[in-house]
């Protein structure tokens, strides 16, 4: 088999990635390790910018999220019983989407198979060869058969514990890595949303936060141990943990309950490998990098990766010119870098953290103090929020 790009999983980096390239004429082959109906009920996170909306939009797979997408304008930070609203539209004039992940990810998957777009669901043994060459290869088993495909370039979009990173030499990469003392129990709730924006809370019990994804369904996430199991939270434990921190009460809000329809538990990391690039090999998405969730960022980071990767390729096949290529790594990492920083702040202001002492956690309430207070901290939180940053 031979193909232009070869590209290693099917989350939102590698499915957009393979519909760019499509759209410029360069042909992909996609393996996957999951199955389709894995990949495609897979809860994650779910906050678009606007500059992934716009993406999505141009890119002609935008029509269902513009029709389900809700569009938001502000967040809420709750602590010390008190309820505060970061305005995004007057302070920066966007909002973001709240529109589930693994929605994104149908709406792809259907576009590259009515493309005709080649995607092998369940790749076993998927490994890559040769990548320091210009013949780089991947070696995989699909259906019961043993098969290589011959590629000019490897794109890496296979997540955090997928093959491509690990088969790069010790030493050509450097990694930066943060592993937070604490989780998040994430639950899917069959639900009304109780309010239109998001609650980010800080409580003496542990973060939490009420998000949403549709006018039926409520997202909700309860600062846990790392090596929770889902297990010993019963619902009446849950419900009574998300009603103490979310604040239940303070002017006449209260969250709505209903049947829990899924639990897992997520750990918190923050995680950034340099350079992006091996050879022919290019690492986007959560390959190269990780990001606590509380800045809403994983996901906006690997389409902002794949922004610039398949523009390079296309500046390479056009035009033999492969300056996009050489900039990749750089031009990404000055994005993650900044976003890294905002994710980790996000995190280290909202979170109890029981290995600091009472000192931090004075200084943890007057940052929250300090952000709700002054219009020039909310605005530095409502424009990274947005994502509204120049590279
Ligand atoms: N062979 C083939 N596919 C693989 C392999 C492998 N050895 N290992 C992993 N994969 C697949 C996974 O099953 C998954 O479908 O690669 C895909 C990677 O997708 P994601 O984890 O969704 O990563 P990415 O596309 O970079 O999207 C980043 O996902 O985790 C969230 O917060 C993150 O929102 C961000 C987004
Ligand atoms: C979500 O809706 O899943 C969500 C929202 C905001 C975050 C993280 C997750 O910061």
């Amino acid at each position: 088999m031979r193909t232009q790009v070869g590209i290693v999983g099917a989350g939102p980096a590698g499915l957009l990635l393979s519909h760019l390239l499509h759209r410029c004429g360069i042909s992909s082959v996609v393996l996957e390790a999951r199955s389709r109906r894995y990949v495609e009920e897979r809860i994650r996170a779910g906050v678009l910018e606007q500059g992934t909306v716009d993406l999505l939009n141009e890119a002609g797979v935008g029509a269902r999220m513009q029709r389900e997408g809700l569009v938001h304008h502000g967040i809420e930070l709750r602590f010390s019983g008190r309820n505060h609203r970061i305005d995004f539209a007057d302070l920066t004039g966007h909002g973001v989407t709240v529109y589930g992940q693994h929605e994104v990810v149908k709406d792809l998957i259907a576009q590259r198979l009515a493309d005709g777009g080649d995607i092998r669901f369940e790749a076993e043994e998927v490994s890559v060869q040769d990548v320091e060459t210009a013949r780089p290869r991947i070696r995989f088993r699909h259906a019961g058969r043993s098969q290589e495909l011959d590629c000019d370039f490897i794109a890496g979009c296979d997540g955090f514990h997928g093959i491509c990173r690990p088969s790069i030499p010790a030493g050509q990469l450097t990694t930066y890595d943060r592993v937070y003392p604490f989780a998040w129990l994430g639950i899917l709730a069959q639900a009304a949303p109780s309010q239109d924006e998001l609650i980010y809370a800080n409580h003496p019990d542990g973060f939490a936060l009420y998000s949403m994804r549709s006018p039926e369904i409520t997202r909700l996430y309860l600062q846990c141990r790392p090596d929770e199991d889902p297990a010993d939270w019963s619902d009446d434990r849950i419900w009574s943990a998300l009603h103490a921190r979310l604040g239940d009460g303070a002017d006449g809000w209260r969250l709505n309950e209903g049947p829990i329809l899924q639990k897992s538990v997520t750990p918190m990391r923050s995680f950034v490998t340099e350079p992006m690039r091996h050879g022919r090999m290019f690492l986007a998405g959560d390959a190269a990098h990780i990001v606590p969730p509380t800045g809403a960022k994983g996901m906006n980071l690997a389409v902002a990766d794949i922004r610039v990767l398949a523009a390079a390729l296309d500046g390479f096949y056009r035009r033999g010119d492969e300056a996009g290529l050489d900039g990749y790594s750089a031009t990404c990492l000055r994005r993650i870098w900044r976003m890294q920083r905002f994710s980790w702040w996000m995190t280290s202001m909202l979170h109890r953290f029981d290995d600091k002492g009472d000192f931090d956690q004075r200084v943890q309430l007057a940052e929250l103090e300090y952000v709700t207070s002054s219009r020039a901290a909310s605005e530095s939180l409502a424009e990274n929020y947005v994502g509204l940053m120049r590279r």
